[in-house]
């Protein structure tokens, strides 16, 4: 099977700060890290997070070998790292507002990375269910367990390596970004809606099974994003049914956002249940679909047009998207460069979108309890 037959059919789916410079430093040979100023006031931050493409800097590549090519990465990176995006994603922004590095894939043995700001499990095309299956949301949690072991027998054995410590897990973030494949790929497979909804329970308890595996590992502070507007997707809007295409006032298709709002109530609700439950948690939940929502509705004033149409695509007006041709595919064209595009690739937002979804994370505005994205490392 090539590799764009499995990343439509398997689940594989296409699914700010600055860097402040401090001006006292002198340019001779201070490292670069001794110029960024400290945000976190505690410790380090540490960060694990999980999830699917909105947040893969690289494991697909790193852990199936898959390709991801140019022009993913030209507006930032001006190479290719993995990310589905034309630069970064909204968890890069997440790090750099804490003046921390970019989370190394855990799969990628190539980067040299110490780990010693934390993990991503995160990889393309990853869902809650099935489980058991790589890179389902349990399986992360597993992989992330023999992190932690692996850490402390590094740590004993005669300190051969800097590892996190036990304290360093205990104040690091988890960061658990995932269900929108879950919902995709129920829809795809031609169930009714109510069948769709019927199985969001089932998506939970594996979130809910997740978060409590980290809180009886001693980790204490969680962020938790609910899953985007699945409808206004350029890949959904070709690829639907014609008896679920009623499409609402800006063009998305009505069943799969609704299934998204059932999936983000149960979540809400989820987090409310667990703050209750995890004594000594903090428990973020993060509204993602109404912020990329109101990004949509409201994208002149953004200076996004066209918000249902791929810049990176093959088909040209509405969507510019066909499953064929998909970003990085010899014959897929793509926008030119500065041309503003909410969606990169039909699945991903671009960097220009994501630049403004992080600000708004930052914000607070969005969040439940309204706590800073640096709370961990400052409390
Ligand atoms: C981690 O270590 C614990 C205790 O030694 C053990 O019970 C558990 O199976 C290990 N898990 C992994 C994934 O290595
Ligand atoms: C999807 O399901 C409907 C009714 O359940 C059926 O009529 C239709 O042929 C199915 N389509 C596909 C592609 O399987
Ligand atoms: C995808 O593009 C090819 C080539 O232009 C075209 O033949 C095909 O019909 C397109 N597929 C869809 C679903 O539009």
């Amino acid at each position: 099977m090539g590799s764009s037959s499995l990343f439509q059919n398997s689940g594989y789916a296409y699914v700010i700060g600055v860097l402040i410079f401090s001006v006292l430093v002198s340019s001779s040979s201070s490292s670069k890290l001794q110029q960024k100023v400290n945000v976190c006031s505690k410790r380090n931050p540490v960060i694990f997070s999980f999830g699917d493409s909105n947040t893969d800097t690289g494991g697909l590549v790193a852990g199936l070998g898959f390709d991801v090519n140019l022009p993913n990465g030209r507006s930032f990176f001006r190479s290719s790292t993995g990310r589905l995006s034309d630069g970064r994603l909204i968890i890069d922004f997440l790090c750099e507002s804490l003046n921390t590095d970019y989370l190394s894939p855990y799969l990628d043995s190539m980067k040299g990375s110490d780990f010693l700001n934390g993990a991503n499990f995160a990889v393309v095309g990853s869902s809650t269910l099935p489980k058991s299956v790589p890179f389902a949301l349990n399986i992360q949690i597993m992989q992330f367990q023999h992190f932690k072991n692996h850490s402390f027998q590094l740590a004993t054995a005669k300190g051969l390596r800097r590892v996190i410590d036990e304290e360093g897990f205990k104040n690091a973030l988890y960061y658990i970004d995932i269900g929108q494949n879950d919902l995709a790929d129920t829809f795809r497979k031609n169930v009714s809606y109510a069948r769709v909804v019927k199985k969001i329970p089932e998506m939970l308890a594996e979130i809910k099974d997740a978060v409590k595996t980290i809180y009886d590992e001693g980790g204490k502070n969680f962020w938790i994003h609910n899953t985007g507007p699945l409808g206004c997707l350029p890949q959904m809007l070709t690829s639907v049914r014609e008896k679920l295409k009623v499409l609402d006032r800006h063009g998305c298709i009505r069943a799969y956002n609704d299934a998204a709002k059932v999936f983000n109530d149960g979540l809400r609700a989820l987090c409310a249940e667990l703050r209750t439950e995890l004594k000594g948690a903090t428990i973020v939940y993060v509204d993602i679909y109404n912020l990329k929502y109101d990004l949509i509705v409201n994208s002149n004033k953004y200076g996004f047009k066209s918000p249902l149409m791929a810049c990176c695509g093959h088909g040209g007006s509405p969507y510019n998207y066909n499953a064929s041709y998909i970003c990085g595919h010899p014959k897929c064209g793509v926008c030119e460069e500065g041309a503003k595009f909410i969606s990169w690739d039909g699945i991903h937002y671009t960097e220009a979108a994501n630049t403004i979804v992080a600000s708004n994370i930052l914000s607070t505005t969005y969040s439940t309890p309204n706590v800073k994205f640096d709370y961990f490392c400052n409390a």
